[in-house]
């Protein structure tokens, strides 16, 4: 097992090769956020100014070259959760900053990756078995703001998702055109067409109201109906304009709302597009926020938590138990190991939830989540827009699944048509 790698941030990051006795083998890659919740499992990070700012990932690496290896070498790759146990434990701390959750993440996907090449099975049907044949909705971040561009949006994802489309192909087409026609209509405008983190375009427009008139504009010029064919979903990422209990858009100008404000605000958003989902719509420690949310419109469109969760199954059952949500982000890299990642999973599930497999802003070639969503057969991935390759990397995987699974695959909209 070794090795460094680098991320699409120009950061370095874990590439783990788990080789098994039997001669199969296994690669991951770790992703990384940039607007991560307060509660993530915690990236492990040299801290040696000389290097990388700080960001290194010697000591990561070394835990999976000493420690970790020495720990499992001997132990069966499958199943997983004895694993992933084993990981835990030799961690032994809430976050696993001991060992570095990058660190265990990424040697927890490549033995799950090794054990289905052992298995003779693609990722997507060892974890999912047999009937994991339903291809995801993918949620296409085409206008980048927040965290992830320096311009002037406080929102920090707008995407678009090609619910109505017959299968996952067409799925891409539709995203592709209208992502191609937003750029000549921002081009037009005389906007910059350079891209985010996430390859989304990065404009300075002047209002949330105007990013939403330009995508809807784009979905109908490629021919497509915004709302049944192409909708609208959003993650403000709220936590990271959030202070002292009020929402300042600071990017767009100093405007501060409060908590009911920016309610009003997303309701009157929902009466003017086709909007599906709401990810974050409040700060992660603003349960209120969500829970008012949720009474407003919790049965027209999806909320969804991420930093509110962080895949953490302790919060998920706060947000269950108190009706905050009715959908969670799932990201492995905040809960840090495949088994923890699939018990959080299996709680949306059983609570009736929406779940929604999802990148970071961060990431690398690896196609992981692509296999994983269909895996978990929840019928939605987030995975960026149609640009940058690390983004569509995860899209031609699916393109390659829906392939193998010929007349078997399913593409079905987990929304209410508009
Ligand atoms: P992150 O953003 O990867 O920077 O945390 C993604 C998200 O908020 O969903
Ligand atoms: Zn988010």
């Amino acid at each position: 097992m070794h090795s460094k790698f680098s991320n699409s941030r120009g950061y370095p990051t874990l590439r783990v090769v788990a080789r098994l006795d039997n001669g199969h083998a296994g690669t991951a890659s770790v992703p990384s956020g940039a607007s991560t919740g307060r509660y993530e499992a915690l990236e492990l990070r040299d801290g040696d100014m000389a290097r990388y700012g700080g960001k290194g990932v010697l000591k990561a690496v070394s835990h999976v070259n000493g420690i970790i290896r020495d720990r499992l070498m001997g132990m069966a790759a499958c199943p997983q959760e004895p694993i992933d146990t084993a990981l835990i434990v030799l961690d032994g701390t809430e976050s696993k900053i001991k060992l570095g959750a990058n660190a265990i993440l990424g040697v927890s996907m490549a033995i799950a990756r090794a054990a289905a090449s052992a298995a003779g099975v693609p990722l997507y049907c060892y974890l999912g078995g047999v009937s994991a044949t339903r291809l995801p909705v993918p949620m296409m971040n085409v206008i980048n703001g927040g965290r992830h561009a320096q311009n002037s949006l406080d929102f920090q994802e707008f995407m678009i998702v090609p619910h109505g489309a017959p299968n996952f192909a067409e799925a891409v087409r539709y995203g592709a055109e209208t992502f191609h026609a937003l750029h000549e209509l921002l081009h037009k405008a005389g906007h910059s067409t350079a891209v985010g983190d996430e390859g989304g375009f990065a404009p300075n427009l002047r209002t949330i109201e105007e990013a939403c008139e330009l995508i809807v504009e784009a979905i109908r010029k490629t021919g497509l109906q915004p709302g049944t064919d192409v909708a609208l979903a959003f993650d403000p990422a709220a936590s990271t304009f959030a202070n002292d209990g009020k929402y300042v858009f600071a990017k767009s100008g100093d405007k501060t709302l409060s908590r009911d404000e920016l309610l009003s605000l997303y309701n009157g958003l929902l009466d003017a597009y086709p909007i599906v989902s709401i990810e974050d719509g409040f700060a992660e420690d603003d349960w209120d926020g969500f829970r008012l949310q949720m009474a407003a419109c919790g049965d027209r469109i999806q909320i969804v938590g991420d930093d509110l969760y962080v895949t953490n199954p302790r919060f998920i059952q706060k947000g269950i138990d108190s009706r905050a949500t009715n959908a969670v982000l799932i990201k492995l890299n905040q809960i840090g190991t495949v088994t923890e990642t699939m018990k959080a999973v299996q709680m949306c599930r059983d609570a009736g939830w929406g779940y929604v497999i999802s990148h970071r802003s961060g990431e690398t070639e690896d196609t992981f989540i692509s296999d994983f969503a269909v895996a978990m057969g929840g019928g939605q991935i987030k995975a960026g827009s149609l640009s940058r390759s690390e983004r569509l990397a995860k899209y031609n995987r699916l393109l390659e699944i829906e392939r193998e699974l010929g007349p078997a695959a399913v593409y079905e909209s987990p929304f209410l048509t508009h």
